[in-house]
């Protein structure tokens, strides 16, 4: 049987090697990868271009409200849409529990959202924000037996957060069930403190956002999450890491064997805090949590992208427009509290990543696969995708790496309104997306039916060369806690 389709005369990148090969794809799989490959019902030309596995973006939030209920602007239509234009033939947004409500609503509730809209596979992270005996002893082992093997829990945010208690819980469920706990590590006390004094002294416009959230919130945040995880012997995933001390930590605890995994963002590679000084309410567009930061951050972050202690670059899309759907759901004049968190980026993520890590030599082109996509699919259990190798999914991104144009937000193909991309010079854009052998998106053009993305059920996380590490009190090879070790 012949192949379906050949991608030939390109530069194949793969999370370890740069080579010349030519690419067969048969019922939807790579079937061969060889240095020419004859035949093929299509035939795409990738001279001169790279040929990719397709990025998989591991953290956005799509048709998903936020704790105070203002829903996102995409959906998994938009949504998938803009990510694929952005290189990606595969996303994982989360699926949010609100409190009472049960797992297996939370997941019939995303399903319906899902189904029949995304143009590329999806899988759903589930965030727990009730950790109920139900929830753990039901809910979650059900979760699992569909393939959703990773939950996020928040330190901050009143209506989410769910005590250092709730995540031992959680962290000893996932280990049990070999899934994985992601968290957003900021001190919910330190913010609240911070909001009082700002309010007393009536400092309530966007920038104070970003002087609400100290970098000490987050440090203080991952140190007592590594630490539970500790406690436990569990795998943990710090997502949107802002801070040079957070990431020294996470590095430092990696060394020591600790399964760790995290993740930054391009806002925080990108953005200081001085874009929320604009005038009016022009800031708002640059508010998330944590916050961006300062320009020394963004070259001790750099190095930790470059040396691997970041296992991906995610965009943290979370798309609220400027208007009163949106960022102003509270009014105009909202204080910064009442302003909803989080900017788009999932269909800049790789461009910009590509453009200022490869292009200015920051990162490898292998390093561009491990933080776009082969990592995500290891530590998320997404087996049959993010390499370039028989068996494998045709999930495939051809790049053009020396075409320059200006980001905009028609580019974005997302429903928002602004991009804080806007105007950025990128070099490197992807061409042409397939997904499961089929052409999504190909020079500016969608070419898939919303629909045809399926879900993926994901297996466990890979966790080879990463001993653990052991509390002397529950370790049961010294007895001390042996029953009640999880
Ligand atoms: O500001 C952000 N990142 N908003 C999304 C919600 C969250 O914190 O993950
Ligand atoms: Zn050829
Ligand atoms: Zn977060
Ligand atoms: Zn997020």
């Amino acid at each position: 049987k012949g192949f379906e389709t050949v991608i030939h005369g390109g530069t194949v990148v793969t999370a370890s090697e740069v080579f010349r090969a030519d690419i067969g794809i048969a019922d939807g799989r790579i079937a061969a990868v060889a240095e020419t490959i004859a035949g093929g019902e299509t035939r795409i030309d990738a001279s001169g271009k790279l040929v990719m596995p397709g990025g998989i973006e591991a953290h956005c939030h799509i048709a998903q409200e936020s704790s105070s209920k203002i829903m996102t602007a995409d959906d998994y239509r938009s949504g998938s849409i803009s990510a694929a234009f952005g290189g990606h033939s595969c996303f994982v947004p989360f699926a949010a529990q609100h409190r009472g409500q049960s797992i297996d609503d939370v997941i019939a509730t995303y399903d319906s959202r899902a189904e029949g809209n995304a143009v590329i596979d999806y899988s759903y992270h589930l965030i727990i924000s009730d950790p109920s005996p139900e929830v753990l002893e039901v809910g979650l082992p059900r979760a699992f037996a569909r393939g959703i093997t990773s939950f996020k829990v928040f330190m901050t945010y009143d209506l989410m957060n769910i005590g250092d208690g709730g995540m031992l819980d959680i962290m000893t469920v996932a280990k049990q069930n070999g899934a994985i706990t992601m968290v957003h590590a900021e001190n919910n006390d330190m913010v609240k403190w911070m909001n009082r004094r700002l309010a007393a002294a009536g400092l309530t416009q966007p920038r104070y956002h970003a002087i609400s959230r100290p970098a000490l919130a987050e440090e203080e945040a991952i140190g007592r999450a590594v630490a539970l995880a500790k406690l436990v012997d569990a795998p943990l995933f710090v997502v949107h890491c802002s801070t040079a001390e957070g990431a020294t930590l996470i590095q430092r605890e990696r060394l020591r064997g600790v399964k760790l995994f995290s993740e930054t963002c391009p806002q925080y590679l990108a953005l200081t805090r001085e874009a929320l000084d604009r005038p009016g309410m022009e800031g708002a567009k640059f508010m998330c949590s944590p916050p961006v930061r300062d320009s020394a951050t963004q070259e001790a972050l750099w190095r930790h992208v470059a040396s691997g202690t970041f296992a991906s670059v995610s965009s943290d899309h979370a798309p609220y427009r400027f208007d009163a759907t949106g960022k102003f759901a509270n009014g105009t004049e909202a204080p910064y509290p009442k302003i909803a968190n989080g900017m788009p980026g999932i269909g800049m993520r790789l461009p910009w990543l590509f453009s200022e890590g490869v292009s200015k030599g920051r990162i490898t082109l292998p390093q561009f696969v491990q933080l776009s996509s082969s990592n995500a699919a290891r530590i998320f259990g997404l087996d049959r995708k993010g390499a370039i190798a028989p068996g494998f999914d045709a999930d495939i991104a051809i790049w053009n790496p020396r075409e320059t144009r200006k980001a905009t937000l028609a580019d974005q193909h997302d429903n928002m309104d602004y991009t804080p991309f806007e105007g950025m010079e990128i070099t490197g854009w992807p061409e042409t997306v397939l997904s499961r052998g089929a052409v999504v998106v190909h020079q500016g053009a969608l070419r898939a039916e919303p629909g045809r993305g399926r879900f993926v059920a994901r297996r466990r996380v890979d966790l080879t060369g990463m001993p653990g590490y052991r509390a002397p009190e529950l370790d049961p090879a010294r007895n001390f806690g042996a029953e009640i070790a999880p």
